[in-house]
């Protein structure tokens, strides 16, 4: 039986090393678990996003945020940070949880067990 699980991926130790990894941008372009993402921070509050647009497969890196959604650079598509969803089309984000021990991002797979 398949089940959906997270893995959980350390990518920052605490919040100065968040900003570092930004360099006073919005958006940023990072490899974590593999996977190119796009960290993001908005309103102060921080996101991460897969880097490649859903619309036509380009990198998000030039994007910029608007009223709680990054814009796609390319086309201007525009998707909700919090739910990934916009333009009829879905931009896969992962969730970020602070622990004491820093920041960690959520990506989902599947499992046989
Ligand atoms: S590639 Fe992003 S809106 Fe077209």
């Amino acid at each position: 039986m398949f089940s959906m699980k997270t893995k959980w991926v350390k990518f920052a130790s605490d919040e100065k090393e968040l900003n570092e990894l930004l360099r006073g941008k919005e958006c940023m372009p990072m490899k974590v678990n593999s996977k190119a993402v796009l960290l993001v921070k908005h309103d102060g509050e921080y996101y991460m996003v897969k880097n490649r647009c859903p619309h036509q497969g380009y990198r998000l890196d030039q994007a910029h945020c608007e009223e709680g959604a990054i814009v796609c650079p390319w086309h201007k598509y525009s998707f909700s940070l919090e739910t990934g969803r916009g333009s009829g089309l879905y931009l896969e984000n992962y969730p970020i949880e602070k622990r004491e021990d820093g920041y960690y991002a959520g990506f989902e797979y599947f499992s046989l067990f």
